[in-house]
């Protein structure tokens, strides 16, 4: 883990094929590659997950990375790493945590307020990572589907 990596805005292209949207299946937006991605309308109305992922963030994560992913003295800025690490590396540092001397990123795979909504922050921090939302609580947001609200059910238990 390098400051250096957080710091720099990436360089996406609207149609960057890790970013744009392929496809949307009950309110969930994914990639070609089958990644879960966001969706900002024209007007700003952002995704369900979108939405979402800034609550769990703002309740798991932000005592240690700081308001809207820019990092704190304690733990480095994450709003970049979701579209820098891509999904796979993000999920397992979540799920399994990292130790680098002091600085320990807890693991979170039995936290079922973070793992059943692991999407939800990873595209929010994406849509963060290249400004596609501004800081702060997003203004507007799609309704949840039926197939999200289903889905959480099943996975708190
Ligand atoms: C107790 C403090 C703490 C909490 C809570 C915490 N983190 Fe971390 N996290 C860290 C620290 C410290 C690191 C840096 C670890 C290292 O140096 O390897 C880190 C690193 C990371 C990284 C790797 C960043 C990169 O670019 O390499 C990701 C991704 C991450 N955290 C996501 C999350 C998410 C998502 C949450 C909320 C579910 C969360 N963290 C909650 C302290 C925390």
């Amino acid at each position: 883990m390098s400051q250096d990596s957080s710091d720099a805005a990436p360089q996406v292209q609207p149609d960057d094929p890790n970013i744009a949207v392929a496809y949307e299946e009950g309110g969930r937006y994914w990639t070609a590659d089958d990644v879960p991605t966001f969706n900002v309308a024209a007007d700003g109305t952002v995704d369900w997950l979108t939405f979402s992922g800034y609550r769990r963030y703002n309740s798991e994560c932000i005592v240690c990375h700081g308001p809207d992913g820019e990092g704190s003295t304690y733990a480095p800025a994450i709003k970049n790493s979701a579209v820098q690490m891509g999904y796979y590396d993000f999920v397992g540092v979540v799920v399994n945590g990292r130790k680098n001397g002091n600085s320990v990123m807890p693991q979170f795979g039995d936290n079922l307020n973070v793992m059943c909504y692991l999407d939800d922050i990873y595209v929010y921090l994406k849509a963060r990572g290249v400004d596609a939302i501004p800081r702060g609580r997003p203004g507007s947001k799609e309704a949840k589907s039926d197939m999200i609200q289903e889905e959480e059910n099943v996975c708190m238990g």
